[in-house]
């Protein structure tokens, strides 16, 4: 399959892009910096000319987004729009300016989070932001047949935890093959509207 990955050179993504390549897809690498092909989630325009410049693709698959980590109290209005724009409206405009780009019966599958299921103190935006996605792949679904859309929620990744330990105490942790595994799951299997939850 030719398939486009979003967040190709983070922690997720580099082990994701090493699996699928290893499974025999073509995977175009796509993130801010530092990939074959430069996309900003939180502007249309660049995932537009994303599209038109490698359409048509078999699956789209996100393991980007980033939100605001702070108490309730300290949070902005600017934080929940940032958390907003970049995790939830980002992978939403990855389904909707994709769907004229993907296969017949391709597929694209989202990343939200435990936070969305489990918050921690400080999530707030972040849980937001990923329950939007979830309830937005399930809406999703309905209509997209026989287009697959489909998110991976996991609990913290194992190899990520030197960054993120202290957030979550306590918290079994995932592997990244884990991870990886539910998006092959989703990508190559035949499910939709699920929420794939890790951990
Ligand atoms: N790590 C965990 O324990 C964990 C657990 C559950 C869920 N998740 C979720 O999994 C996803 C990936 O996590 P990670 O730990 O792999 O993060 P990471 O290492 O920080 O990687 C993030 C990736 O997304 C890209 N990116 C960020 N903002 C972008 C934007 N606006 N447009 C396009 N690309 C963008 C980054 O590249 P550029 O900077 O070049 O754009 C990078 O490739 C995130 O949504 C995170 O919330 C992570």
């Amino acid at each position: 399959m030719k398939i486009l990955l979003v967040g190709a050179t983070g922690s997720l993504g580099t082990a994701l892009h090493a699996t699928l390549a290893k499974r025999g897809h073509e995977v175009i690498a796509a993130s801010r910096s530092h990939a074959d092909a430069p996309v900003d989630l939180t502007d249309p325009a660049s995932i537009q000319s994303l599209f038109e410049r490698i359409r048509p693709v078999d699956a789209v698959a996100c393991a980007a987004g980033s939100t605001p980590y702070k108490p309730l109290i300290q949070l902005t209005r600017d934080d929940y729009l940032s958390g907003f724009l970049n995790k939830a409206l980002g992978q939403i405009e990855l389904v909707r300016l994709g769907l004229s780009a993907i296969a017949p019966r391709g597929s694209f599958t989202l990343v939200t989070g435990i936070l969305s299921r489990e918050p921690i103190v400080t999530s707030a935006a972040a849980s937001a932001a990923n329950g939007a996605v979830e309830a937005f792949v399930r809406a999703a679904a309905l209509e997209t047949a026989p287009i697959r859309v489909n998110a991976v929620s996991p609990s913290v990744i194992t190899e990520t935890l030197d960054k993120y330990a202290t957030f979550f105490p306590g918290y079994e942790s995932v592997s990244l093959e884990r991870v990886v595994q539910a998006y092959i799951r989703s990508i190559e299997g035949s499910e939709s509207g699920r929420i794939f939850e890790i951990g």
